[in-house]
């Protein structure tokens, strides 16, 4: 796999009506889950390459610190992260890696504690880099790492869109409320959407969005949680792991793909309906929002 990946080429070798046009700003999404394990990556991973299977240009923040993210997930070990870009030893461009079918995934983990630290200079060229290259993608996905840290918060805060995923574990709903609960009373987030993973059937994914939007609802007021779908417990996913190749990819038929594709058209609605044409969603502003979150804490 192409380390360095020149994203002009990829803008070559797909379809040029894949362009976007001029006015539509990329969208991004921040996924995330409060308990960790509960199948982040491998959604993010696997929507990814459905989106772009519906012919959208797709990159990936991994921005997941831990040990279970989606390089390992590809087999794949980027050479650079983000904070090459911040030092000037890179351009984004050489840093980003090609991920099954075109999909670009840009290593952000060890880079991370670096971007808490950026001078006003280095903001600026981080952004002047992602302006120019948002205009080559249309969505981007935020893989996040678990928990509730301040990095998550902020990747959160910066998103257009939140989608957050849990099981039907009473660990991960509380999980996932303390999340949103955090970013509404303390960030004015108000609206999430929620993927039920891992269920026996349809009633199960119900019945978990249920439960959380009576507690939301309960105490945390008015916000919007819509509801994004399931995907069943399916085998198929971890021998895709072991395999180190992406699901959707090697079992296109099973349960979970289908699954996984109706997620990502439902992504596609949603960003359609609602996001496109916010600038708040876009990603210039994203990087801006996280920086401005940043420099608070800081
Ligand atoms: N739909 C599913 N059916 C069966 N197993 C699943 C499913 N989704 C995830 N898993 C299992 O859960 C494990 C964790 O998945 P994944 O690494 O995507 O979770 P995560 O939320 O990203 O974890 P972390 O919080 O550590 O980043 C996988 O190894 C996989 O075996
Ligand atoms: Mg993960």
């Amino acid at each position: 796999m192409d380390q360095a990946f020149g994203l002009k080429q990829m803008s070559n070798s797909g379809s040029g009506a894949q362009r976007r046009k001029i006015g539509r700003p990329p969208v991004v999404i921040s996924v995330s889950s409060g308990k960790g394990g509960v199948g982040k990556t491998n959604v993010v991973l696997n929507t990814a390459i459905a989106l772009r299977d519906m012919g959208k240009r797709v990159l990936i923040l991994d921005a997941d610190m831990g040990l279970a993210n989606i390089d390992v997930m590809l087999g794949i070990a980027p050479k650079y992260n983000i904070a090459h870009v911040l030092s000037g030893q890179k351009g984004i461009r050489e840093v980003v890696v090609q991920g099954p079918k075109g999909i670009i995934i840009l290593p952000a983990s060890s880079g991370t504690t670096e971007l808490l630290n950026m001078g006003e200079s280095e903001k600026l060229f981080l952004l002047e880099e992602m302006e120019e290259f948002g205009d080559e993608i249309d969505v981007m996905l935020i893989d996040n790492s678990a928990g509730i840290s301040d990095n998550v918060l902020y990747f959160n805060i910066a998103a257009g869109h939140r989608v957050v995923v849990v099981t039907s574990e009473p660990t991960s709903i509380t999980d996932a409320y303390a999340l949103i609960k955090i970013l509404v009373t303390r960030h004015k987030i108000k609206d999430f959407s929620l993927l039920v993973n891992q269920v026996r059937d349809m009633q199960e994914g119900q019945r978990v969005f249920k439960q959380l939007a009576r507690v939301t609802d309960r105490f945390l007021g008015a916000l919007s949680l819509d509801y994004l779908g399931c995907i069943f417990k399916d085998e198929n996913v971890s021998k895709a792991i072991c395999q180190q190749q992406a699901l959707i990819e090697i079992y296109p038929e099973s349960e979970a793909s289908r699954a996984i594709r109706e997620v990502a058209s439902r992504i596609l609605n949603m960003v359609n309906s609602r996001g496109e044409v916010k600038q708040d969603g876009n990603i210039k502003f994203f990087w801006q929002h996280l920086f401005l979150a940043w420099g608070k804490e800081g």
